[in-house]
């Protein structure tokens, strides 16, 4: 049992022996927070501390004969506004009269094993009852004749727990809610760091990290996406937590939308981490007897510094949020003809690239942006998703074909929210495009976003991406989204419903992906927007894979994966080797270092492969083989971050597995260093101190080691110093964006 509930004292222990999560019912039948941490084992009285205020002549108070009684600072699970509590609330429902105060007090509660699912929504779920307890909690507010329902999900393997939030009208009067969060949580103490992952388009997810000060501090979202600039994902950990050290707490929303992640430091020094859809425009009419459901929220806790919370988001990402389908399935090392063409193709160049492809031992070609309408450019035809019989006068299904007898698996791109100005389907439908009325419709890529808070706008492209599929039988589908939403707002909605727009089209969003990703099962689907405009937990649910960023350059991606890495497991990174010089940065590289760091994600090619040389396609040849097989690594194993690239001139990280028995390490120099001085070590994690293992470097040496030394002194690297010292001869790495990877087994042998 991993939900113990103590009825005389209303308090409820969440603990799967990892993780304890502790709240209460108090004396106004609010919830109050109690503990969130390692687990804990409590002889019950853990309540009588729950602080209330010291009463000042400045505090209000919920009755007149306990002035320390107030929800100013006191630490809740769902806290509202205005009734002794100043600081920002979870929830919001706007009256009749014009009143927003509420006071929902505890009802009942309910204990289901398992998980249920959340309506409309991806979220994440068990394959078996076993794997996880749900305590639903319901709370009423009697003046609005409102209900609601906090979930919270423990799991059996993981230290996480996930909430999210239920509001349901009981009563006869038509309520507006502008604000319901998915998650509150209030800590007792601000000594934490935040640790957000923001950039923006083409350098998405690097982390960064701040001292929690008094006041609000915030990521959020208004773009109708995630969006490149923020990740629906935040950290605070302990000052002194490192990688390996110190306790780190999560919040990662299952949302692909305008979001609002929060901390708010109090007066006495508390922090409330508030996460859920941004509040600012929402609005949603709840008509009597409808129910409106928040997305969930993702909590993980590691007390063993960063790699530890990403072990704990990262598994329960592969094993709890992904279609089991492609857990372990080995994902196809594909071609795409993005950079290698852009829109100028015909059948006989892709043929001519889908021939190389096979030669290189590639198992998928995707064919990119520019297959459909007049589409020779970014300025038309989204929306018109019919063969362009110029560049492929035999149609789609006939070049499936041809590259299936190939020996190849075909994929398709498309984007199919957006519609060009000049496009058939726009013509036809004006109406389907997002615009406010007497207003200009803001152009971004030269297009437009259709409107998919209408369901007759998801039916259409529901049957148009249907019949290609089924005409082309392709097992790949590339998801794109290039713009963020302006001027929101739908032709379908009455005004007092515009509000309700965004979520509205995200759920439209999701809907799409459920009835496609059901019809066709085996298709697997790569999520993409501009790059990593929409890299979140929510498109994990439908694509186990997302295009990380439109930029290929390895430097840049050494940043971006390492940052993405912290939320996201490394088998849902969409990594290529793009040509040199880099189209984004003109960067020169090596080909080995650019699949190095590709190796670590789902791995595959973004270049013309026409008119590469023997050796190159010896080269190619040689890190396919490579990733195939070590891609049980990427899928399953445990991702460590050995060097962040933000510290200095180097990177390194490792997938070992479960066991310690065998690990694929990477480092990365990126400029050379002239007489560095020192011989350099890679220290590894997570293998067995005292086990003998095997391991061979890029070349192909092989040389033994203990765990211990593995761990403890490290990898010998390559270097200035050429072993003089009675070291092992190491040659030297010469020239900028050096690379080494090494395979490490662990084998029967000296002890
Ligand atoms: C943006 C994507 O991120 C690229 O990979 C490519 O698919 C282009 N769109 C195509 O327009």
């Amino acid at each position: 049992m991993m939900i113990t509930i103590d009825d005389n004292r209303k308090q409820f222990h969440l603990t799967n022996g990892k993780i304890s999560y502790l709240f209460h019912v108090m004396k106004n039948g609010h919830l109050g927070h109690l503990y969130y941490g390692k687990a804990i084992k409590t002889v019950g009285h853990i309540a009588d501390f729950q602080r209330y205020d010291i009463p000042t002549p400045n505090t209000t108070h919920l009755e007149a004969n306990d002035p320390a009684f107030t929800m100013e600072t006191t630490r809740q699970e769902f806290p509202v506004f205005g009734a002794t509590d100043f600081r920002e609330p979870a929830l919001g429902i706007q009256q009749a009269n014009g009143s927003h105060i509420s006071n929902f007090v505890f009802d009942s509660y309910r204990v289901v094993k398992g998980k249920p699912m959340l309506e409309g929504l991806p979220a994440t779920y068990v394959t078996s009852e076993e794997e996880a307890e749900t305590v639903e909690i319901t709370l009423y507010d009697a003046v609005t004749d409102m209900k609601l329902l906090l979930s919270y999900t423990i799991f059996k393997d993981v230290a996480v727990i996930t909430r999210h939030a239920r509001v349901t009208n009981r009563g006869e009067a038509t309520l507006i809610l502008d604000r319901l969060l998915s998650g509150s949580i209030d800590f007792p103490h601000a000594d934490f760091d935040m640790l957000q992952l923001s950039g923006a388009w083409s350098r998405e997810r690097h982390l960064k990290e701040r001292k929690l000060e008094s006041g609000i501090q915030s990521i959020s979202s208004l773009r109708g996406s995630s969006s490149h600039s923020q990740n629906p994902f935040l950290a605070l950990k302990e000052p002194d937590a490192t990688e390996s050290t110190g306790d780190v707490y999560g919040f990662n929303l299952v949302y692909s939308s305008n979001f609002l992640a929060q901390v708010e430091v109090d007066h006495y020094e508390q922090t409330r981490v508030s996460m859920g859809i941004h509040p600012f425009g929402f609005q949603w009419k709840l008509e009597p007897g409808e129910s409106f459901q928040a997305p969930e929220v993702v909590m993980a806790f590691s007390p063993n510094g960063l790699n530890g919370l990403s072990k704990q988001l990262h598994d329960v990402y592969r094993n709890h949020l992904i279609n089991q389908k492609w857990l372990d399935a080995p994902r196809p090392v594909m071609l795409n003809n993005w950079e290698a063409t852009y829109h100028d193709f015909n059948e006989e160049i892709i043929l001519a690239i889908a021939k190389e492809a096979v030669d290189l031992d590639l198992d998928l070609f995707v064919l990119d942006d520019g297959w459909f309408g007049k589409r020779n450019s970014d300025t038309t035809s989204l929306g018109d998703w019919f063969v362009n019989k110029e560049k492929l006068p035999n149609g789609l299904g006939k070049l499936a074909q041809d590259i299936r007898d190939l020996g190849l698996d075909f994929g398709l791109w498309f984007e199919p929210e957006m519609v060009s100005p000049d496009s058939d389907l726009y013509r036809e439908h004006p109406d389907w495009v997002v615009k406010t009325p007497g207003r200009s419709a803001s152009y971004g890529r030269n297009q437009w976003v259709l409107d998919f808070s209408n369901k007759e706008v998801v039916a259409y492209l529901y049957e148009r991406m249907r019949a290609l599929i089924e005409e082309t039988q392709l097992s790949y589908i590339k998801w794109d989204m290039n713009r963020n939403i302006t001027e929101a707002y739908s032709s379908t909605l009455p005004a007092a419903q515009q509000g309700e727009f965004y979520h509205r089209y995200i759920l439209g969003v999701y809907q799409l992906y459920e009835n496609l990703t059901s019809k066709f099962p085996d298709v697997l689907f790569e999520s993409c927007a501009g790059g990593g405009g929409r890299f979140d937990p929510g498109m994990l649910y439908y694509a186990p894979q997302g295009w990380i960023s439109d930029n290929t350059d390895p430097v840049e991606r050494l940043h971006i994966q390492y940052g993405t890495s912290i939320a996201y497991p490394i088998s849902s990174f969409g990594t290529h080797v793009s040509a040199t010089p880099n189209h984004q940065t003109g960067r020169t590289t090596s080909l080995s270092f650019r699949a190095h760091v590709a190796l670590f994600g789902t791995f595959g090619y973004e270049l013309n492969p026409l008119g590469f040389s023997a050796e190159e396609k010896v080269e190619i040849r040689k890190q396919v083989a490579l990733y195939k097989q070590h891609q049980h690594l990427m899928l399953t194993g445990d991702f460590i971050r050995l060097k962040n690239p933000a510290d200095g001139n180097e990177a390194a990280w490792m997938m070992v597995n479960e066991t310690g028995e065998e690990a694929l390490v990477s480092h990365y120099r990126i400029l050379a260093e002239s007489n560095p001085g020192k011989m350099k070590f890679l220290r590894l994690k997570g293998l067995e101190s005292d086990a003998y293992y095997r391991c061979q470097d890029t070349e192909g040496v092989v040389r033994h080691y203990y765990g211990s030394e593995l761990m403890y002194r490290g990898i010998p690297l390559k270097g200035e110093f050429n072993g003089a010292n009675g070291e092992l001869s190491i040659p030297m790495q010469i020239g900028d964006f050096q690379s080494e990877i090494f395979y490490i087994s662990k084998e029967e042998g000296e002890v």
